[in-house]
């Protein structure tokens, strides 16, 4: 495990996005597994930057993001499909093609799952994963409790992220129940992880989550056992460590 200290949500988002294009320029086919949530949304809007200037190229790449509400349709505003064309892929030219998120519209879960898992698969696996820290340690979606051999699933999302999620919401009824989620087995599969946690509302889980024993209540915890994983924190993420 590897810790990156960053002054602000700048440095952090520069420093992440550093890593990123790297990956990018050593490797221009490869797959980057993607995340949403407001902590990386600085990662993509540096590498729009360098993406303009003419730095870093993405029209080899690949790319599958880590999760999706289960429920809502790729044009609903708060989709994750929706957050990704917003947020990057409708700034830089990653092939529409080579762009994937599970299926949030498809109501079989158990189908949009395996077809989810197919596709990771198909493209040889993640060459360099994305990830932001819930309050509670989740990761994409894998909240506590759940195996860490899974693949992608259907998840009941706890109280505490429909609690975190809602401010992007009208309201708390709005936010969908369940979501599909790339597991916990396909994340430590990724050949390197690269994690963003910015804010002093994360500091406590990131010393539990990396400094404390790994167990499924925390699901990032497992990320100390990963070969290859960089956390890239704000001060105050960082502040307890
Ligand atoms: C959501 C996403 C996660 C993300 C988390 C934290 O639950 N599914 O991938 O890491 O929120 O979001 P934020 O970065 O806004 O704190």
């Amino acid at each position: 495990m590897k810790i990156i200290r960053a002054k602000d949500y700048k440095d952090m988002s520069r420093k992440a996005a550093n890593i990123i294009s790297a990956q990018v320029i050593m490797k221009p086919n490869c797959v980057l597994g993607l995340a949403t949530g407001g902590t990386p949304v600085g990662t993509y809007a540096q590498l729009i930057d360098w993406y303009n200037k003419g730095d870093v190229d993405f029209s080899e790449v690949t790319t599958v993001n880590l999760d999706e509400y289960r429920g809502l349709p790729r044009d609903h505003e708060q989709s994750y499909w929706y957050f990704m064309q917003k947020n990057f892929f409708g700034s830089v030219n990653v092939q529409p093609d080579r762009i994937h998120v599970p299926d949030g519209s498809n109501p079989n879960a158990e189908e949009a799952c395996r077809e989810y898992d197919a596709i990771i698969r198909n493209v040889g696996g993640i060459d360099l994963q994305l990830l932001g820290i819930g309050v509670d340690g989740h990761i994409g979606f894998n909240e506590p409790g759940q195996a860490f051999e899974l693949g992608t699933h259907c998840v009941d999302l706890t109280e505490s992220t429909i609690d975190a999620n809602q401010r992007f919401f009208n309201s708390r009824d709005e936010v969908p129940r369940q979501a599909y989620t790339m597991g916990i087995k396909t994340i430590m599969q990724a050949r390197k992880v690269l994690m963003v946690a910015n804010g002093a509302n994360k500091a406590e889980i990131i010393k539990k989550a990396f400094f404390g024993p790994v167990t499924p209540e925390v699901p990032a915890s497992i990320l100390q056992m990963h070969p290859d994983f960089i956390l890239v924190g704000d001060q105050d993420a960082l502040a307890l460590i």
